[in-house]
Formats: C-alpha cells, structure tokens, sequence
C-alpha cells in the first residue's frame, strides 16, 4: 500500500538516503530499527512529505506522492506522531486533541471523532479538562497518538513512541500501537527499543547506513543471530 522506491534525499552536502527501496503491507504493524543516523527518521520524513526525495519514488495506494507537501499527504491520509512532544502546555488535553481535527469543517464529525479517540483512549475522557503539561511523559505520549486519530488516518507514523518512558509506560504505549492496529490502521514505527518494537510488529525492517540491509517477519528479525548482537543485544538462542 505504502512504497519507496529507489529513494535518495538528504538535507544538504550529501546524500542520507542511499536508494532505499521498501513496502509496507496494508494492516501491518512495521517496525524499523537500525543504529543511530542510519536514516530512520529521514525515511518517515519523506513519506510525510517533511522532505522531499532527490531521487525515487513514494507510492501510496499507487499513487505517486513524492514531495507532495505535508498538508495535503495528512489529507490522504498518512499521519506522522512527532519524536519530540508537541502538545500545546497550556491547552486542556481535550482542546489538543480536537485540534487534530482541525481541517475538518463538519462540527459534528470532529465531535463524533472525539468520543472514538476517546473509546480508544481512555485517559483523553479521564483527563479532558487537565492542562496537557501536566500530564506525565507518558500520558502526553498516548494523547499525541490521540490527535493523530482525529483525521481517522490510514496509516501512522511513528518516531520513536517509546523514547524516555519507563518500562510500565513504555508497555501502554505498545499495546496503544496495536491498539490503533487492530482499529484498522497500518502502523510504521521506528524504535531504538529494538526488541519491544519488533515484538509488537509483524514486519523488521533493518536499515544501515542509508540503505535498507533486512526485511523480514519481525519474529525473524529478533532470532536473527548477527542482527541480535549488533541491535538487541544478544539473540535468543535456541537451548
Ligand atoms: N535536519 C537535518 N539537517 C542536516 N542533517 C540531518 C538532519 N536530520 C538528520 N540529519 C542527518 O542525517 C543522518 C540520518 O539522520 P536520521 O535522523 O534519519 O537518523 P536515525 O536513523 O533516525 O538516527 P537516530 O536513531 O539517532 O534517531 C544523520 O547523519 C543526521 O546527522
Ligand atoms: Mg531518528
């Protein structure tokens, strides 16, 4: 559904993305991993049309959508959950998350969207009328993903949803992610948390050095034995 094809692009000098070629599945959970400044960030940067590609394509639904502006792949459908938080301080937790709709002109849908993302999320209801900076790292997490919801996106991106939260919150916001899966929509995360990323995907991407070097049914990926020790410290191995 999602496709790069051959995608080269990078932010000044050099290029970042070396040709990255990749697919991802409709109503799949992605998971892409790889060390630092291997271009994960940049891929989902050219996707949500944050950057455009020098070369190569994104296809999404067959459509070419290379260098589109962010806007208008937001209004096809492709929403991007920031890495840093971006919710606004002052702003009541349900003022933020009615803001994701804002480009919507029908009232009543936005309303109607609310109480899904609400269903879905649960602390959105139990929180609505608290300031969102006072909300823990991990609650503004779920939040994000909550207005991210409101446009009722095809797919999510994700940069890193798990960074800086402890072990317990890091776990909601996994069973979140599969939680926005199971409503219907295809995920791609990227995740420094290797291990917890791919076992909540069904798909491992690996990428190295602005290429993409595996791709592989995420089980797979974790039981690979060289990508074990560089990622994950250590595979599993068989007794
Ligand atoms: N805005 C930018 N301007 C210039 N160079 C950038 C910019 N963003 C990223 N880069 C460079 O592009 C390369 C790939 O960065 P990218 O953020 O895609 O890596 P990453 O795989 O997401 O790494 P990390 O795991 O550290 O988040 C790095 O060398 C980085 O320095
Ligand atoms: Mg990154």
């Amino acid at each position: 559904m999602l496709e790069l094809k051959g995608v080269v692009a990078g932010y000044g000098g050099g290029d970042v993305l070396k040709g990255v070629d990749l697919v991802v599945e409709a109503g799949t959970i992605t998971c892409i991993i790889g060390p630092n400044g291997a271009g994960k960030s940049t891929v989902l940067k050219v996707i949500s049309g944050l950057l455009r590609p020098r070369r190569g394509k994104v296809l999404f639904e067959g459509e070419d959508i290379s260098g589109w502006p962010p806007a208008r792949v937001i209004s096809r459908g492709i929403v991007q959950v920031a890495q840093d938080r971006s919710l606004f301080p002052q702003m009541t937790v349900r003022e933020n998350v009615r803001l994701g709709g804002y480009t919507l002109r029908d009232r009543s849908l936005v309303e109607r969207r609310l109480a899904e993302v609400e269903e879905l999320f649960p602390i959105v209801r139990e929180r609505a009328h608290d300031r969102a900076g006072n909300l823990s790292g991990g609650q503004q997490k779920l939040v994000e993903f909550a207005r991210g919801l409101m446009l009722d996106p095809k797919v999510v991106l994700l940069d890193e949803p798990s960074m800086g939260l402890d072990p317990r919150t890091m776990r909601t916001v996994f069973e979140s992610i599969r939680t926005m899966h199971a409503a219907g929509r295809t995920v791609l995360l990227v995740e420094q948390n290797a291990r917890s990323g791919l076992n909540a995907a069904h798909r491992g991407v690996v990428m190295e050095n602005g290429v993409v070097r595996l791709v592989a049914p995420a089980h797979d990926v974790l039981a690979h034995p060289e990508i074990g020790e560089l990622y994950l410290g250590g595979a599993t191995r068989p007794a």
